[in-house]
């Protein structure tokens, strides 16, 4: 796992190397302190000998400064090292789910997704800041303060035989038991964003539906499910403080114990006891800092896992065998025996036997039953998904040669559900096209009937959209949406339902204006009204499915059921409403 995670070191690999030294540097002035200490007592103050005490007392005090320096600069360092790794880390993932297909955000949820790229990246940041930091810090402290020790009194040094395997196992144990609850810790902080998601993403149908007590019981129980959980991890790793406390004074006990003995018979004297306590106290803390780098390690191994999780995920779209240098000739589409559904490995199709062929420059009108599958249809053709069997060709060829950036700057779709992003109306115009000019800006405006309202903002094209364009109607937003698209000057345009909230009206006009604005471009309109495809060149009747029928407006009319019962009952609400 660790080797894993090493590439994202990539450009701090210096301050990772240095943050380690500068820490070896500070601990062993730490350890040299304690030693000269000893010295001043036994050479300085028991001989009377002021000269010694002021020679040994500035050495110190430079130690002291030293160590000082060496501590700063290390953890400076380990901050730039951990900061430039988690960026690194969360860069990567976040340009990994952007490569994600729809299926693949669908098998995660967004709520996890969230957690893994922000709590998560800080879990294991910290974890590996620990490491550069205190794994060397602790380990070159235990053994320098051991030497030294040691060169004390050998004989009281055995005393550590017993404390540091009793540490080191109790820890170990509890270690091992914690990995699991961490894990599933996690797991409840995934629900907890999917449900903080959901609810304001939604809050408006939250308020509408008067649902806020239900969606607060709903909150209340995702919290307390992770702080159960948290309890569970925390309730075993909070035992090594206890026993690591045990084990220091134990120790002190011992040593006082059998070094008092030596001291009483003249084998050791006042200042070597004193020192020999101090070492003991670097040990065992520094025992104790291992032990806690091993539980912070632990608890971002789950963290690391579900990062990697993601790394690891296979993007179900794939593009890399696509030749980068084929481009969409034109706006033809065929659709040759098709079958589609969303779920894998399964032969109950949503889409059945589709075959189509369209010319480019077409108008095509796609109408049919709710669910009947018209999104689903058109979803194939800029691939956001791809087709169980047969096969989807744009300007000729299959959409599996194409690199996806190439055959979706080709297409330009307007999905049912619409989203806009926060910033000003011009901004998010400029997603179509990034360089687009004033002039332009306003002409696919125009076309698409949002100009008039746009002016009538007091800001005009400056106007601040609030997240996900709350602050325009329905209407708006969606005539926002066909500018952004036409701004494009797609191949192909797909209108996924893009008029259901304006008036027949600026419906017509809308189309009237596509046919100047992007006059050769194949359009695709799915339209609940069958005035809306009424003048298109040809229209798809879609039933469960499968295609009913396929052949221009006027055909379908004499030859058609569904398409002459929707027209017929359309009609009849116009006359009764009229
Ligand atoms: N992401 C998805 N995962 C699984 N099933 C889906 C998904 N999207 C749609 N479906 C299913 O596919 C079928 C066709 O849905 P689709 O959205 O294509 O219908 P539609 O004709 O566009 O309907 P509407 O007029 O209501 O927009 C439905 O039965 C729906 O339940
Ligand atoms: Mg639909």
């Amino acid at each position: 796992m660790i080797k894993r995670l090493m590439p994202y070191l990539k450009g701090y690999w210096l301050p990772t190397i240095f943050a380690p030294l500068a820490t070896v540097a500070e601990v062993a002035m730490e350890v040299y302190i304690p030693y000269l200490m000893s010295r001043i007592i036994d050479e300085g103050i028991a001989n009377q000998d002021t000269g010694a005490v002021v020679r040994i007392g500035i050495l110190m005090i430079v130690c002291a400064i030293l160590s000082f320096i060496f501590g700063i600069g290390s953890q400076w360092l380990t901050a730039r090292a951990g900061a430039g790794f988690s960026k690194n880390l969360r860069s990567t993932m976040f340009r990994k789910v952007q490569n994600f297909s729809f299926a693949n955000v669908d098998h995660f949820s967004t709520g996890s997704l969230i957690t893994r790229l922000t709590t998560d990246v800080s879990q294991v940041e910290n974890a590996f800041r620990m490491i550069i930091h205190m794994l060397f810090r602790s380990p070159v402290m235990m053994v320098s303060a051991t030497v030294m020790a040691f060169r004390i009194n050998p004989r009281l040094c055995s005393i550590f035989l017993i404390a540091i395997p009793v540490l080191g196992g109790s820890v170990a144990i509890i270690g091992m038991k914690a990995h699991p609850f961490f894990m599933a810790m996690m797991e409840k902080f995934d629900l907890i964003n999917s449900v903080i998601e959901e609810n304001l993403t939604a809050v408006r149908v939250v308020k509408a539906f008067v649902r806020k007590d239900k969606e607060n019981e709903k909150f209340h129980e995702a919290a307390g499910g992770i702080k159960r959980a948290q309890l569970r991890a925390e309730h075993t790793v909070i035992l090594t403080g206890p026993i690591m406390n045990m084990v220091i004074y134990g120790t002190t006990v011992a040593i006082c114990w059998f070094g008092g003995r030596q001291m009483i018979a003249g084998t050791m004297k006042t200042g070597e006891f004193l020192t020999f306590i101090q070492y003991i106290r670097q040990i065992l803390f520094g025992l104790n800092m291992l032990s806690m780098v091993f539980i912070t390690i632990i608890m971002s191994g789950a963290s690391a896992d579900r990062i990697l999780e993601v790394m690891d995920e296979i993007p179900d779209i794939d593009d890399s065998g696509a030749d980068a240098e084929l481009d969409v000739a034109d706006g033809s589409v065929v659709f040759d025996h098709v079958n589609f559904t969303y779920k894998k490995n399964s032969d109950n199709y949503i889409l059945r036997d589709i075959n189509l062929d369209i010319r480019s420059g077409e108008t095509i009108g796609i109408i049919g039953g709710t669910g009947s599958a018209k999104s689903t249809m058109v979803q194939l053709i800029p691939r956001l998904y791809d087709v169980n069997t047969g096969s989807v060709r744009v300007g000729g060829r299959d959409v599996r040669d194409y690199k996806l950036d190439t055959l979706r700057e080709a297409c330009a779709m307007v999905l049912q559900k619409n989203l806009l992003f926060s910033g000003t109306i011009r901004d998010n115009l400029r997603w179509g096209k990034e360089d687009a000019t004033d002039e332009e800006i306003e002409a696919a405006c125009k076309a698409a009937q949002a100009h008039d309202f746009i002016m009538s903002f007091p800001e005009g094209y400056e106007t601040e959209l609030g997240q996900g364009g709350v602050n325009v109607s329905g209407g708006q937003k969606q005539r926002l949406c066909i500018a952004r698209a036409l701004l494009k000057h797609p191949k192909i345009l797909i209108l996924d339902d893009s008029t259901s909230a304006v008036d027949t009206a600026t419906d017509r006009a809308i189309r009237d204006g596509l046919k100047t604005q992007i006059a050769g471009t194949t359009t695709f309109i799915i339209a609940q009204r069958i005035a809306s495809v009424h003048d298109a060149d040809r229209v798809i009747v879609l039933d469960n499915g499968e295609i009913n029928g396929f052949d221009t407006p006027e055909n379908l009319l004499k030859n058609n059921q569904i398409y002459r019962e929707v027209y017929e009952s359309q009609q009849k609400g116009e006359r009764d409403n009229g």
